[in-house]
């Protein structure tokens, strides 16, 4: 059994007072106990969001990090630092950072190795741009973003594991893809999971479908047999619609 994980993607929104309002009334609401819940601040957000999150149910997540432990990386931030905070979960491979900050599928392969060998475990983002889609070219994607950044791990460590499927053109736009294309995808990304890693790697990775999720689409979306969860961006930045989600 798999258990449904809804994890917030914060962006490059709120500073410390905005996180502390956020989840001081995110922890207001009852939020189902069977769904993993997960909060995914900025860098700078998080010693105080981790802070907050002490003795509830509410995980914590970061939006990236470097594959070093520490040296000359300006302006980066170690797995082991976010170990220490108390980070669990750790995004790598969003689109946003491969399109606007050239990340590749080899970078993405070492983070996500150091985030397993720090024991983070990784929401692995992939997913097609638009014109990909009308070329009928969004399974080769994906298969290549998932292969790269998957190469050389280990079977038992797929239930550690989240892909997160995300088409590009979905994201922030309002439009979602159909709840039967995004089922389409995460059953493609299933079985390869298991033609590569194996059939228990692919019975215990968790996917999330991500792309403009809002409380009116998340129970269509979470019925799906293969998705798993849902990386929400702008219906996270709310308690109310994020406490929806999570209530799906
Ligand atoms: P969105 O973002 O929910 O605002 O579309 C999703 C994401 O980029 O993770």
């Amino acid at each position: 059994m798999r258990r449904p994980i809804i994890a917030g993607n914060w962006k490059m929104n709120m500073g410390v007072k905005e996180a502390e309002e956020l989840i001081e009334a995110i922890k207001k609401i009852d939020l189902n106990k069977e769904v993993e819940a997960l909060v995914c601040p900025p860098f700078v957000d998080l010693y105080r969001v981790s802070e907050l999150l002490e003795n509830t149910a509410i995980k914590l997540g970061a939006q990236n990090m470097h594959y070093e432990k520490s040296g000359a990386f300006t302006g980066e931030v170690s797995p082991n630092m976010l170990k220490e905070l108390g980070v669990s979960y750790v995004i790598l491979g969003h689109s946003e950072r491969r399109q606007y900050f050239a990340e590749s599928d080899d970078l993405i392969n070492k983070k996500l190795q150091a985030a397993l060998a720090n024991g983070l475990s990784p929401i692995l983002c992939c997913g097609e741009t638009l014109e990909e889609r009308e070329a009928g070219e969004e399974e080769k994607k994906v298969a290549r973003q998932i292969e790269k950044a998957l190469k050389d791990v280990k079977e038992d460590d797929f239930d550690r594991i989240v892909i997160a499927y995300e088409p590009i053109w979905a994201i922030g736009t309002g439009k979602t893809a159909s709840s039967d294309d995004a089922e389409k995808m995460s059953s493609f990304i299933r079985s390869l999971v298991k033609d590569k890693h194996g059939d228990k790697a692919a019975k215990s990775v968790r996917i999330q479908y991500g792309g403009s999720v809002k409380p009116s689409n998340i129970k269509e979306i979470m019925g799906k047999d293969n998705i798993d969860g849902a990386l929400v961006g702008g219906a996270s930045l709310e308690a109310e619609s994020f406490s929806q989600l999570v209530n799906f």
